[in-house]
């Protein structure tokens, strides 16, 4: 079992392994906007403050769409990254967030 934290939206919470952020994100009600679930839009990166190394690695679409984005060096993109066990500490950009 796992656990995510989400700055200014949750304290530590249970997380299932093998969930996507993005569910663990939607489940936690944090209100991360969403597009193409295929991890070439950009709509749903984070940043990751604690656990990169308790994530799934990052592939190549989701790579390539982070580099075209600029995005920092702790940054995912939430429907492709996966917790794999352990915990994660996260931050959701305002830009990230449904208006
Ligand atoms: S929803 Fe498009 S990259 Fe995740």
């Amino acid at each position: 079992m796992g656990r995510i934290k989400v700055v200014d939206h949750c304290d530590w919470r249970m997380a299932m392994p093998d969930s996507s952020l993005l569910s663990l994100l939607k489940g936690k009600r944090v209100p991360i906007a969403t597009s193409c679930g295929l991890g070439s839009c950009g709509t749903d990166m984070v940043l990751v403050v604690q656990g990169q190394e308790n994530l799934t690695p990052i592939g190549t679409t989701e790579a390539r769409t982070l580099a075209e984005m600029e995005a920092p060096a702790n940054a995912r993109l939430a429907c492709m990254a996966r917790l794999m066990d352990g915990d994660i500490e996260l931050e959701v950009p305002e830009d990230s967030l449904q208006v």
